[in-house]
């Protein structure tokens, strides 16, 4: 594809990502629970908490938006393929519980995702080695920061605990997808900088 025709394709994913509903196969999970009564600072937290979550799949559309852009070997394309359309159904679960909960998306998502969409050319270009390590880190620390959100939520907030549940298991099976295809682990300090912009974004989204 001529690289004009290539960047339009891409501007509008970034735009749908962004602005229109995400789509989804698989149904919301827990989507059989009841709504639990929350107190209204419980309900400000778990409308939070889900911002923060969307942003962070917002994050994961850009990165394996980005990725693809520059990953070289097909196989691996197709193998990241199927992650990737598991990170749109995220988006549409968080989607979910944002609006259930009367909360908002984050404000900074275009901010969010533009870096992310750099950050993830980058990471492919550097090679399918470093790139699919890079994606395998990312997802262990989502994962970990999941964990750490099933563990904040509101007890009685079942339902946006089983999309997190859910969600948490998806990322690992990704983390596992990159390193089966041959990703390398990061140095110590690319994984400890990952860390601090993701603690940017997390704390950041969390407010607005
Ligand atoms: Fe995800
Ligand atoms: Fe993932």
């Amino acid at each position: 594809m001529l690289n004009l025709d290539r960047f339009i394709v891409e501007f509008d994913k970034g735009l749908r990502t962004l602005f229109a509903p995400a789509q989804t196969v698989r149904p919301l999970p827990g989507r059989e629970l009841a709504e639990a009564p929350l107190s209204a600072s419980d309900k400000k937290l778990a409308g939070a908490l889900m911002r923060v979550n969307h942003s962070g799949e917002i994050c994961a559309q850009a990165l394996y938006q980005g990725q693809a852009l520059t990953a070289r070997k097909p196989a691996i394309q197709q193998a990241l393929q199927q992650a990737a359309w598991e990170e749109t159904e995220h988006l549409n679960w968080c989607e979910q519980r944002i609006r259930d909960l009367g909360s908002h998306k984050s404000f900074l998502n275009p901010l969010w995702y533009t870096g992310s969409l750099a950050i993830g050319a980058l990471a492919g270009a550097l090679g399918d080695k470093w790139n699919l390590g890079f994606l395998a880190e990312t997802e262990h620390q989502v994962s970990r920061h999941l964990e750490g959100h099933l563990a904040r939520l509101p007890a009685q907030d079942e339902k946006s605990r089983a999309v997190l549940a859910q969600m948490k298991e998806d990322e690992e099976k990704h983390a596992t997808t990159a390193l089966q295809h041959g990703g390398a682990p990061l140095p110590a300090p690319v994984r400890a900088a990952m860390q601090l912009s993701s603690k940017v974004m997390t704390k950041t989204a969390y407010l607005v």
